[in-house]
């Protein structure tokens, strides 16, 4: 294997995330969902950059693709690093992609060094972060941490089909959910690389810092039921109008969310049913997705979420229900392994900073199976989950210069 220098290694990196980000559903936009032809395209192109790594890859039943280098010896531990490969529509080149790519090149770097580490890596392209098909998050890393339950199965997309039925349609036949991956005692841990997806970093000109929690966050369906009529014929006083029931939900969410900072509050999608100009909505559904820091504070603000819903839906003679698709605490990084990590970073650019992480990762349900850390790397304008998400050359080769280090610090505390 002929050495590859750290600024080689990225630029190969920088063209990888620009080849991936053309695999996509859309012409001109970056869109890959849960187990779609796209989702499939470039799980076949990360398995072959991981091949030329020297991993021996497979595709597991959830559609995640997965490297493994060789274990130095038998009994060897394992060290887990990744993210995912799903986006949400018209996405960016970075956002779960930098995480799968970065320990591949990281992995060539070592192996053009002649380099080999004391434990195997196996790194972790999952199928499904985003909850774009589902409004609900990590089924790709609930999957490989045996975590994917029945209520998940059942989820169903905008066409009605469940997940349960998307994984047997995959499996050619019956799907059953795996068990984990790993027992807790075969890992080290999980290194996850993201985009800050924040302005923090680049406030403070810093490249990379290391993520101290994960906030909570608890997904739902909010489904609003009224009459259907005639625009033209139906007084206004005799309306049930349901999607102005969900207009009046959406600024009630916001405005409650507003007054108790840092909890956030955001419907991402509306259907109105059935949808027509010259008709009154009989139906509307919503997605909400609330996040904050602490468990206690989140839970509460959900409770109050669906009261303010009812009340509005009783002054408006309207149904309403809400159905949690998705609940997940908050999950603390690893202390041992975000200081190992946060030495490479201040050895790279002489200091660091924790941040919390208010976006959802991977990481949440790999706690389940290992400790956790993650290097968050500064993206321009701290933009992103839209197609203009930008992380500079120097910036990458930083992140990839800090995760070598990493696994070089981290292989020496093993027994040769
Ligand atoms: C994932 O990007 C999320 O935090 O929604
Ligand atoms: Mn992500
Ligand atoms: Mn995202």
């Amino acid at each position: 294997m002929p050495k590859v220098s750290l600024n080689q290694a990225a630029a190969t990196l920088a063209r990888r995330l620009d080849r991936l980000a053309r695999v996509s559903e859309e012409r001109g936009a970056t869109t890959r969902t849960f187990m779609s032809p796209a989702m499939r395209r470039a799980a076949a192109l990360v398995g072959a950059w991981m091949k030329g790594a020297g991993l021996s890859v497979r595709v597991d039943r959830l559609g995640n693709v997965i490297g493994r280098t060789r274990a130095p010896r038998r009994g060897a531990k394992t060290l887990l690093m990744g993210s995912h490969l799903d986006t949400v529509r018209d996405a960016g080149r970075f956002d779960g992609a930098l995480g799968v790519l970065l320990p591949i090149a990281a992995l060539e770097v070592l192996r053009g060094r002649g380099l080999a580490l004391p434990f195997a890596v196996e790194v972790l392209g999952f199928s499904e972060e985003e909850g774009v098909r589902f409004s609900s998050a990590y089924l790709g890393s609930k999957g490989y941490a045996g975590l994917l339950g029945v209520r998940d199965l059942r989820l169903l997309d905008r066409d009605g089909i469940s997940v349960g039925e998307v994984l047997a349609a995959y499996a050619g036949g019956r799907f059953s959910p795996p068990g984990p991956a790993h027992g807790r005692d075969e890992l080290i841990g999980y290194l996850e690389a993201h985009i800050e997806q924040g302005p923090v970093l680049g406030e403070l000109g810093l490249a990379a810092g290391v993520v101290s929690a994960i906030a909570g966050q608890t997904r739902a369906r909010v489904a609003f039921g009224g009459r259907a009529g005639h625009a033209g014929t139906t007084p206004m006083a005799m309306r049930r109008d349901a999607l102005a029931g969900a207009a009046e939900y959406i600024v009630a969410a916001e405005a409650f969310a507003r007054a108790r900072p840092p909890l956030v509050a955001t419907v991402g999608r509306v259907v109105a049913h059935p949808g027509a100009a010259n008709v009154i909505a009989g139906e509307a559904e919503l997605t909400l997705d609330v996040r904050h820091p602490l468990d206690a504070r989140r839970r509460a603000a959900c409770r109050a979420l669906r009261r303010e819903g009812r009340r509005i839906a009783r002054r408006r003679r309207l149904s309403f229900a809400m159905d949690v698709t998705q609940d997940n605490g908050a999950v603390p990084c690893s202390r041992e392994l975000t200081a190992l990590l946060a030495g490479c970073v201040r050895k790279r650019q002489g200091r660091c900073v924790a941040l919390a992480s208010g976006a959802g990762h991977d990481g949440v349900v790999i706690s389940s199976l290992a400790p956790v850390a993650m290097l968050f790397v500064r993206c321009r304008g701290g933009l992103s989950h839209r197609p203009d998400e930008f992380v500079s050359r120097r910036d990458l080769e930083a992140a990839l210069r800090i995760t070598v280090d990493f696994l070089v610090r981290l292989g020496s505390r093993f027994p040769r």
